[in-house]
């Protein structure tokens, strides 16, 4: 049978690894596939570059027009990233009848429905599982292996930048700043590490496996997103002391009153093996009705690892191009008449534990202060910790574990503990699950 032709727009580092392993692996693939699957034109800016990693075996072109307009071109792969040109070229793609593979977790987040949409009325697929941690299959986990199930909840660390930056500065007590330009100079940040560090990119990839789980179009404008520039040393070392290791999680969880969708640094008990997920690598855990908790582990970045996501996708195109869309795996899982408008729950709405860390006067009658104010909100305290002033001190810093309450509790709570005359500078709350 005719090999399936692939036209690359864009060849930089999961580029240029899909180029390789799809030649490495060539009969292995083809055998899964059931054909061939060639690599035939590449566009990219650098052509020169772009001719050098395909060893002149390719047709190189600086426009991606070209490729997406290509009669001979089967199923275009978008590398390009960002939501304007990227999103153009595939609709474009789409709207020429080929199939689209994309690792852009920006584009589906943003734009999933639209591209869904118009894929669904020409009969072609987009597919991306490369867009979500990477190497690990979890797009596919969620859509096929778990679709028995009732998805509970998913907890991920999906980004894999903050989680070295996190894992650095835990272990070497270095400092935010340095350990961020490490992580810069081995590859794992984005172009701009803003979306690493303040979150936006891991609740791309969170809005994604939400909707996937739930069955509810992409909504990454309702997530809550924080980031992990705020938290400090001393946050990292508390939570330790307590029992519990600091990660930014993605967190998305089917409530009686709607979806929580949320990414922000979460203590976690330092025994669950999430907690031990430490550098840049990625882990996702779901938690179903029928399967109970299962845990994903493995490179949520780089050239090879995210290559694997991209061939499995061009695999499964290949093996489905022929089946009528009705009967292909519905993109976000549930068929697109079932899919459900149940609401992203604001961030006052989602119920949680606490850790509270604040510096106060170290004298009689403040920390019962504290208490009062929380037992009057109906929280809970779970842990303690104050620490010992050092000679001479008049201050001293006081950390709480609460159990669960309503964000909007506990936001009250923390303006009246800010307005008492013995508590200094604002109070530092992180959210705490213990995933159990
Ligand atoms: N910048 C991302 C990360 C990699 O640090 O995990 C690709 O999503």
């Amino acid at each position: 049978m005719k090999s399936i032709k692939v036209g690359l727009l864009g060849i930089g580092t999961v580029g240029s690894g899909t180029f390789n392993v799809l030649k490495r692996n060539q009969e292995e693939i083809a055998r899964r596939a059931g054909r061939g699957i060639e690599i035939t034109m590449v566009a990219d800016l650098n052509t020169e570059r772009a001719t050098e990693l395909t060893n002149g075996q390719v047709k190189v072109v600086n426009d991606a027009n070209l490729v997406v307009d290509s009669p001979d071109i089967d199923i275009v792969i978008e590398l390009i990233g960002g939501y304007g040109l990227a999103k153009d070229l595939v609709l474009k793609a789409i709207a020429n009848g080929k199939h689209v593979v994309t690792a852009n977790k920006a584009l589906i987040a943003t734009h999933g429905n639209e591209i869904f949409k118009a894929a669904q009325e020409k009969g072609v697929m987009v597919a991306f599982e490369a867009a979500v941690a990477g190497g690990i299959p979890i797009i596919k986990a969620l859509r096929e292996g778990l679709t028995a199930n009732r998805i509970q909840w998913i907890a991920g660390i999906i980004n894999g930048t903050t989680n070295f930056i996190l894992s650095e500065m835990r272990d070497k007590g270095l400092d935010f700043d340095v350990v961020l330009k490490e992580a810069q100079r081995l590859g794992y940040a984005e172009a701009d590490p803003t979306f690493d560090i303040e979150g936006v990119d891991a609740a791309h990839k969170l809005t994604i496996m939400a909707s996937i789980a739930f069955g509810i179009p992409v909504q990454f404008d309702k997530a809550h997103v924080e980031g992990i520039t705020k938290l400090q040393a001393t946050d990292i070392r508390y939570a330790e002391q307590l029992g519990y290791r600091i990660k930014l999680l993605g967190i998305t969880r089917q409530t009686a009153k709607g979806i929580e969708l949320r990414v922000h640094p979460t203590l976690i008990p330092s025994g669950r093996l999430i907690a031990n997920v430490e550098g840049a690598m990625n882990a996702v855990m779901v938690r179903g009705d029928a399967v109970g908790e299962t845990l994903y582990y493995g490179k949520g970045a780089g050239s090879e690892p995210t290559a694997s996501a991209v061939i499995a996708d061009l695999v499964d195109i290949t093996r489905l191009a022929t089946a009528d869309p009705e009967h292909r795996v519905p993109y976000l899982a549930f068929q697109p008449h079932a899919m459900a408008d149940t609401p992203v729950l604001p961030i006052q709405d989602v119920t949680t534990s606490y850790y509270l860390r604040m510096h106060v006067a170290d004298k009689p009658g403040v920390l019962a202060d504290v208490t009062r104010i929380l037992a009057d909100s109906s929280i809970s305290i779970d842990a303690m910790l104050q620490k010992e002033p050092s000679e001479g001190e008049t201050q001293t810093d006081i950390i709480m574990l609460t159990h669960q309450t309503l964000e909007r509790n506990i936001e009250a709570a923390i303006a009246k503990i800010e307005a008492l005359p013995t508590v200094m500078g604002s109070v530092m709350k992180i959210r705490l699950e213990e995933l159990s």
